[in-house]
């Protein structure tokens, strides 16, 4: 299939641009095409949808969403494949995933309420937390969630404390293999100095921790290396180390764990030319390395499954903003956007960055390096540094951001009181609001105190 690049150079027709494999690939969605100096997706061009929905705003390609669902779901099979909530989330997204077989991965009420407002039954989610609070697991335990990864002994004691009385809920460890995999070490999940998870020397304990309540049925293993992961050699370490600790547990505590759940993590393009992880290579390899190191253990090979959030998401998505200001300095030139950290924090939280184009006009062909920012009042609030742009760019452009389909809506905050943008699903030509725009008075309300 043919990927696009963003082309900054307009092209006279509806032009796709392919790039070649997937595996080094487009940060735009696949249905993405050029068209004068604007871009449509799924169909649906940038400009119409910033003229209609306001800016910023963010588009997502429901028909990417759903193959990038299919390609997990047709290599990791039916209950192998937990979405991570966290990457996105809201009922259409909950809908179209649990269409294409998915289950999710939920962190707290809030990401459950939303899995089960969207249709997915409860034990088809499975719950995570390094500080799972008496409400999540209330509502965790009321809904029925399939599983329950726990982080910790601590963590096994308050979930058995709050179970009804009677009730029996499964549940996965979640262990640190000591690996250091992950595009910036605050993305790195499974490396000792860091708070998620115990450690896998500390097995044993925790086993015996959870034993103790005969409300938990231990089922199987965890763990998440991290995020933005480009490489598979990190993961079949992982399935190896993990593998040992199958062996390990049966050998100490007579206890044949039937699952081992691996996270996610799988990396995507966001600069044109970037790596990502091919689904089918990956699922290849992991299973290849776990048949090895189960047949090396005498283990019978358990239920794999994964996480991916960032990999079905991230490439669906693109943001637009209006340019609202350009500021020449000595320096350099700024292009200060509508947007900024509190819709996307990323780049300011672990350096990400991004391949911004104009849309909507065509441009002067030249180009010049810029500095995209945001408006709000941090120096930080830096979108995309040092990228180019056409010389001519001005306030009232619009600027696209591709890649932004995952871990941006879902960490943008109100910085500066200022509003969330929506959430726009492109199809066929159609555009539709998923989640509307934040409003000045929704944030006023809860605001209650005199
Ligand atoms: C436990 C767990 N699973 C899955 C994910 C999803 O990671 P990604 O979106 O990089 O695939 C995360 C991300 O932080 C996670 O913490």
């Amino acid at each position: 299939m043919s990927l696009l690049l963003p082309d900054p150079q307009p092209t006279p027709s509806s032009t796709p641009v392919p790039t070649g494999a997937h595996r080094t690939g487009s940060p735009w969605p696949r249905s993405a095409r050029t068209v004068g100096g604007d871009v449509r997706v799924a169909g649906v061009a940038l400009a119409d949808v910033a003229a209609t929905f306001g800016t910023p705003v963010h588009v997502l390609d429901e028909t990417e969403v759903r193959a990038r669902a299919r390609t997990y779901r047709e290599h990791f099979g039916a209950d192998g494949v937990f979405y991570a909530a966290k990457a996105f989330t809201c009922r259409a997204l909950v809908r179209w995933l649990a269409d294409e077989g998915l289950g999710m991965d939920v962190c707290s009420a809030g990401e459950l309420r939303t899995a089960l407002d969207g249709g997915l039954p409860a034990h088809r989610t499975l719950l995570h937390g390094v500080a799972k609070s008496p409400a999540d697991l209330r509502a965790a335990m009321e809904a029925g969630v399939g599983r329950i990864v726990l982080d910790s002994p601590d963590d096994a004691d308050l979930v058995a404390s709050l179970l009804p009385a009677g009730a029996r809920q499964q549940v996965l460890l979640r262990l640190v293999p000591g690996i250091s995999a992950g595009a910036h070490p605050k993305v790195r999940t499974a490396t000792p100095d860091q708070q998620f998870g115990t450690a896998t020397a500390d097995v044993d304990g925790f086993v015996d921790r959870v034993l103790a309540h005969r409300s938990l049925e231990l089922v199987g293993l965890h763990c998440h290396l991290g995020s933005q992961i480009t490489e598979i050699a990190p993961y079949q370490e992982a399935a190896l180390v993990m593998a040992g600790v199958l062996a390990r547990v049966r050998n100490r505590h007579g206890l044949v764990l039937r699952e081992l759940d691996l996270g996610g993590g799988h990396g995507i393009a966001h600069r044109p030319g970037e790596p990502g992880l091919d689904v089918a290579d990956l699922a290849r390899c992991l299973r290849r390395e776990l048949r090895d190191a189960c047949d090396a253990h005498g283990l019978r090979v358990p239920h794999l499954s994964v996480e991916p959030g960032r990999a079905v998401v991230g490439p669906a998505g693109v943001v637009v903003y209006r340019v609202a200001v350009l500021k020449r300095t000595p320096h350099r030139t700024f292009v200060v956007v509508d947007g900024g950290m509190s819709d996307n924090p990323r780049p300011a939280l672990y350096g990400a960055q991004y391949a911004p184009r104009l849309v909507g006009r065509v441009a002067a062909g030249a180009q010049q390096t810029v500095t995209v920012v945001g408006r709000h009042c941090e120096t930080g609030d830096v979108l995309a540094a040092d990228v180019p742009l056409p010389v001519d760019v001005r306030p009232g452009d619009l600027i696209a951001f591709p890649a932004a389909g995952a871990y941006h809506v879902s960490m943008a905050s109100n910085y500066n009181a200022v509003p969330r943008p929506p959430v726009v699903a492109v199809r066929g030509g159609e555009a539709r609001l998923l989640v509307r725009r934040e409003t000045v008075e929704d944030l006023g309300r809860r605001d209650v105190g005199r």
